[in-house]
């Protein structure tokens, strides 16, 4: 993302917040993995989203109309020894030169100088309950204005959700956004072909995964937006499945969730197929009901249609199918009004995407689905799990899991598949898997 980005960022947010106003933003800490072993640093995407700065230890203030700066950044100083060991920092010169803070100073100091910035402003702009150190010594500077209120000093009377304003912008994606959430879904496009072609009975699950891994990273897609979920059979039908610990077996089906994450943009790609490269007759019958939900639900993404279209839309063919097919008993109303369908496809059909997996932004306005607008990213994801021993369910169709998720970008006369470059019906499947597999 270009400076100027950033910074129109911060300009819309500041001219949202008006005059006589603070926001304050903390980057996130390290995560310790385990003693003193640390996850490669991923920064907090609220902050990362309005400044591009990639360190740790860092808070973000933004005073509209106040001179001489608007954006001040507090972050790590310079520190040799420090910096043998971890690596260059950016200190206070490479704040101000390489990411425009007008003004910056030591982390250290933060208690020392934000204060007396808190003190003259009316309405402080802050999402509580995100940082538990960072609301405490919130609090402390409340309390160390209020007791300064006889020398004449009144401090903040409002305090608002910056959150809320916040996750509405990124709601909206721009052009580069855009472009760069196609890119990372490029990747993991190349990664589930990858898992297709190597794939074949007698496989680990684990080693399907190192595959799709080793695809993204090798592609600059160091990390997973979340855990990749690996799951052969009756692994298929747990949601959250991320052992990927089993042997894959012939016969079954894989479903593989995975999507790389790309410059703190995340994609999200659910596949599924056989093992083996053919789909058995009852595994054909409810992959093809779960594709003709997803076409349906995906052909409800257009502006003027609601957040909840896509998801009646599926809901109504997945239920109409698993009628047809005797799964479940009744006539289509009454089965969707009971919601019996949840027995099988319990999860909705998508979520927002953007910098975060399960993106921010609100699904309701006033108590009303929202619209679909363009540059707003959703996955599109209905699924169907009918774990073994399924009471009152035919043997034929005991542990089939399937969901077919795709990244889509709403646009002006409908919307782009931002994962379109994997292949979803059942002939093509068939036909790149019977091709001979690759050679790395
Ligand atoms: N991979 C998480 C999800 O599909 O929501
Ligand atoms: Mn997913
Ligand atoms: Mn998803």
């Amino acid at each position: 993302m270009s400076t100027n980005e950033y910074k129109r960022r911060r300009g819309q947010l500041m001219r949202m917040m008006g005059p006589g106003s603070i926001a304050i933003l903390p980057s996130a800490p390290m995560a310790r993995r385990n003693r003193d072993a640390h996850y490669r640093y991923r920064p907090d995407s609220d902050f990362y989203y309005l400044t591009g700065f990639p360190e740790p230890n860092a808070v973000l203030a933004l005073i509209p109309g106040r001179k001489p700066a608007e954006f001040i950044l507090f972050c790590q100083e310079r520190d040799l020894d420090k910096e043998v060991w971890d690596g260059p920092r950016y200190g206070q010169e490479g704040a101000k030169e390489e990411f425009d803070a007008e003004d910056s100073f030591p982390i250290g100091d933060l208690d020392e100088i934000l204060p007396r910035m808190l003190e003259q402003c009316e309405r402080v702009y802050y999402a509580m309950g995100y940082s538990t150190e960072l609301d405490k010594r919130m609090s402390e500077w409340i309390s160390g204005i209020r007791e300064k209120s006889r020398a004449g000093i009144q401090g903040p009377l409002e305090f608002v959700a910056l959150d809320h304003y916040l996750h509405d912008m990124r709601l909206y994606k721009s052009r580069s956004e855009i472009k760069k959430m196609r890119d990372a879904a490029k990747i993991s496009a190349r990664a589930h072909l990858r898992a297709m072609q190597i794939c074949r009975p007698g496989i680990g699950e684990w080693q399907v995964e190192a595959e799709i891994i080793h695809t993204c990273a090798v592609a600059g897609a160091r990390e997973q937006a979340y855990s990749p979920i690996v799951g052969g059979g009756a692994n298929g039908c747990v949601l959250h499945y991320i052992d990927n610990r089993d042997l894959l077996r012939d016969g079954d089906l894989l479903l593989i969730d995975a999507g790389c994450e790309l410059d703190c943009y995340a994609s999200d790609i659910t596949r599924t197929f056989p093992v083996n490269g053919r789909f058995t007759a009852p595994q054909q019958a409810l992959y093809e009901l779960v594709l003709e939900a997803q076409l349906a639900a995906i052909e409800k993404v257009k502006p003027g249609n609601h957040w909840n279209d896509p998801h009646d839309a599926a809901v109504r063919v997945i239920t109409r199918g698993l009628i047809e097919l005797g799964i479940l008993k009744g006539d289509l109303s009454s089965v969707i009004e009971k919601e019996a369908y949840k027995r099988f496809y319990m999860h909705r059909t998508g979520h927002w995407l953007g910098m975060d997996v399960h993106d921010v932004g609100d699904y309701k306005v006033d108590g009303a689905w929202r619209m679909l607008e363009p540059g707003m990213v959703l996955t599109v994801e209905p699924g169907l799990y009918i774990p073994g021993r399924s009471k009152g369910v035919a043997r034929k169709w005991w542990n089939i899991g399937i969901r077919i998720e795709d990244d889509v970008v709403v646009t002006k006369t409908g919307c782009e598949i931002l994962s379109k470059d994997v292949p979803k019906s059942v002939q093509e499947i068939e036909t790149l898997m019977a091709k001979q597999q690759p050679e790395r």
